[in-house]
């Protein structure tokens, strides 16, 4: 990982991600499923940044460790989903065979509505807060960033615009629904857990959507000039697909252009902070750099 990279925080995720994970094995298929998705590696991206931002506030990690790690029980439903032949149609996800291939598209499905449910049960059983109201909005904000007005409806679109001249407005639409909603409210839960008030949230949701644009942009062009082996998944699949991609609609040199220009305001986002804000900065620019 490069050195920008909370790397701690990261090996404290995965500790929790064992901790928390179901003990109970039967059916056996579908537990080896959940896991072998959950557990082939992963940047950790979306529950590092639930962890950085409630320290942002004073919080430890270990404060809001069940949230972080629901965050990537529900990112990683969502690839599984997303490498379905219905969907991306892809074969590599995280260096290993997507879920599908391994355990079949049915008990693909059902790991994907697993972790989902799970996640929930997670927050709802686990997760503490000073008061408990901030639960219930923590899961209010998760489930309407990964629902319907979140990832789910940009996912449509996604599908929906494949070999189509769709304008930037549509691509913009595309990428803050697929994949913005939930970095946002990735942020937001950490601070949210942390005791933030609302105009810290501002802050940081303002910081978020930057983000959010951000990963998505350069998403895309990793899938144009990256290297699978490093990525874990497989190059060209958006061209295969003829996906509405930044690199599509706007060219590859503007792309990157416009990654760096959405990086910089994230970070000039954080300058009102009262706090901290060292390490989510840092993790804007791993965005703008990154290779995998
Ligand atoms: C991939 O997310 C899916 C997108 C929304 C772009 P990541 O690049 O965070 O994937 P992992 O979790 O590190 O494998
Ligand atoms: C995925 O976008 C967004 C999700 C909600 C999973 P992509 O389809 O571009 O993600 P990758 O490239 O397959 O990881
Ligand atoms: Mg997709
Ligand atoms: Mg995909
Ligand atoms: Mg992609």
């Amino acid at each position: 990982m490069p050195s920008k990279y909370p790397e701690n925080t990261r090996l404290l995720i995965e500790e929790g991600l064992r901790k928390y994970f179901p003990k109970t094995r039967r059916p056996k298929e579908i537990y080896e499923a959940m896991s072998y998705s959950l557990f082939s590696g992963g940047k950790r991206f979306r529950a590092v940044l639930v962890v950085e931002s409630a320290r942002v506030f004073g919080r430890d990690p270990e404060f809001v460790l069940p949230t972080a790690c629901a965050v990537e029980y529900i990112h990683t439903y969502s690839l599984i989903h997303d490498d379905l032949p219905a969907i991306d149609n892809d074969y590599l996800r995280r260096g290993k065979p997507a879920c599908h291939t391994v355990y079949g598209e049915d008990v693909a499905i059902l790991a994907g509505d697993a972790l989902y449910s799970e996640a929930f049960r997670l927050i709802s059983g686990v997760q503490e807060a000073d008061d408990p109201r901030r639960i219930i909005w923590v899961i209010n904000e998760l489930a309407t960033a990964s629902g319907v007005a979140g990832m789910v409806g940009g996912q449509v679109v996604d599908i929906k615009s494949e070999g189509v001249d769709v304008d930037a407005e549509t691509l913009d639409f595309i990428h803050e629904k697929k994949t913005g909603e939930f970095i946002k409210a990735s942020v937001r839960a950490g601070a949210i857990l942390a005791g933030a008030t609302e105009a810290e949230l501002d802050l940081l949701t303002d910081y978020a959507k930057y983000l959010g644009l951000a990963f998505q942009i350069t998403d895309d062009i990793l899938d144009e000039i990256g290297d699978t082996a490093v990525l874990g998944k497989t190059v060209g699949s958006d061209k295969r697909q003829e996906k509405a991609t930044y690199p599509k609609v706007h060219g590859l040199e503007a792309a990157k252009e416009m990654a760096k220009l959405t990086t910089g305001n994230a970070r000039d986002m954080l300058k009102g902070l009262n706090g901290d804000g060292s390490v989510l900065a840092g993790l804007a620019d791993f965005v703008y750099e990154r290779n995998y």
